[in-house]
């Protein structure tokens, strides 16, 4: 059965470790010297975009092109998936011109449409639920700083009812970590996002909690992480959103109650000043540009893993 990435818990604990082997492997191989190129063909990998990327095309396509293959960026707005033609027509169609798709997109149900249908494997590059190829990323970078993940103790302040809290939640599960989200009433993961965390910690060892007091939640905490509090599609609630969300802003006092050592994550784009102080994200403990560097890495293991067991 072909495979997709489109949620965190599409893979096993073993699976997510053995691709986060993989991409640290590559990480040394950029180029494949040792490793190969599986992509090579050169197959296309078509990359959609439905919302703004910067990161996300730059690392899919310096990706693509290592692994041998042919990256196939595709204009979201030139194409009109939904609306010029339906997801179920386009999958029917891309699949037979590509060997993978990647999508960043609204609806994770049209990115279901899409695995279903296309007949080639389908990798979630963001949607308004999910975000797993930075959590691979986030995980790549922080075992390069620890050695290991599971029984490590993160935070995630902010919105974590967006795509990067709901991953945390289900990545950081699958890894064994204890994942503790902190935000205002209304911002949690959805129930069923927290219910699946909550089975697959029950397996690994890991932990899942809210605290709402963001000084208790970081409070020795090994990992802090934060995200926009405005995500791509909700700029209509701007204003409102950072009233709520200024309590939970990652400055250099609220990271003093974390372990000494903690590593800050975010994923990017920042807005200093509101997330994130300036200098936290530019200080000692910042990790964020290996961080965005680890998203090549991790989403070549993502391909190269997905391509080995397309059709079985
Ligand atoms: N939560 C953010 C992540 C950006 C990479 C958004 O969806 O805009």
């Amino acid at each position: 059965m072909t495979r997709h990435l489109l949620r965190d818990d599409d893979l096993t604990p073993a699976e997510q470790a053995e691709i986060l082997d993989l991409a640290a492997a590559m990480k040394k191989d950029p180029f494949g010297e040792g490793l190969g190129k599986p992509l090579a063909g050169p197959h296309t990998v078509a990359m959609i975009f439905d919302k703004a990327t910067l990161r996300t095309q730059a690392s899919f396509t310096a990706g693509i092109a290592e692994l041998g293959g042919q990256p196939l960026l595709v204009d979201g707005n030139l194409a009109g998936i939904g609306k010029r033609e339906s997801v179920a027509d386009v999958a029917r169609v891309l699949g037979r011109q590509v060997s993978q798709i990647v999508w960043r997109t609204y609806h994770q149900s049209d990115l279901e449409t899409m695995a279903e249908l296309s007949g080639v494997p389908v990798v979630n590059a963001l949607t308004d639920d999910f975000h797993p190829c930075q959590l691979l990323a986030d995980l790549l970078t922080i075992t390069e700083r620890r050695g290991s993940l599971a029984g490590l103790t993160v935070t995630f302040l902010g919105d974590g009812a967006c795509n990067m809290g709901n991953s945390w939640l289900l990545a950081g599960a699958l890894a064994g970590m204890h994942v503790r989200i902190s935000a205002p009433e209304g911002y949690l993961p959805a129930r069923a996002v927290w219910d699946r965390a909550a089975e697959i910690a029950a397996t690994t060892g890991g932990s899942v909690a809210a605290d709402p007091d963001p000084v208790a939640a970081v409070s020795g905490v090994d990992v802090v992480v934060t995200d926009t509090w405005v995500s791509m599609g909700k700029e209509d609630e701007a204003a409102a959103r950072r009233a709520v969300f200024t309590p939970y802003a990652v400055t250099a006092e609220l990271l003093s109650a974390a372990a000494e050592d903690a590593i800050v994550l975010h994923c990017l784009p920042a807005y200093r000043g509101m997330e994130i102080a300036a200098e936290v994200i530019d200080g000692p403990q910042s990790v964020v540009w290996d961080e965005a560097e680890n998203r090549r890495h991790a989403q070549k293991a993502v391909m190269a893993w997905l391509h080995e067991r397309r059709g079985r």
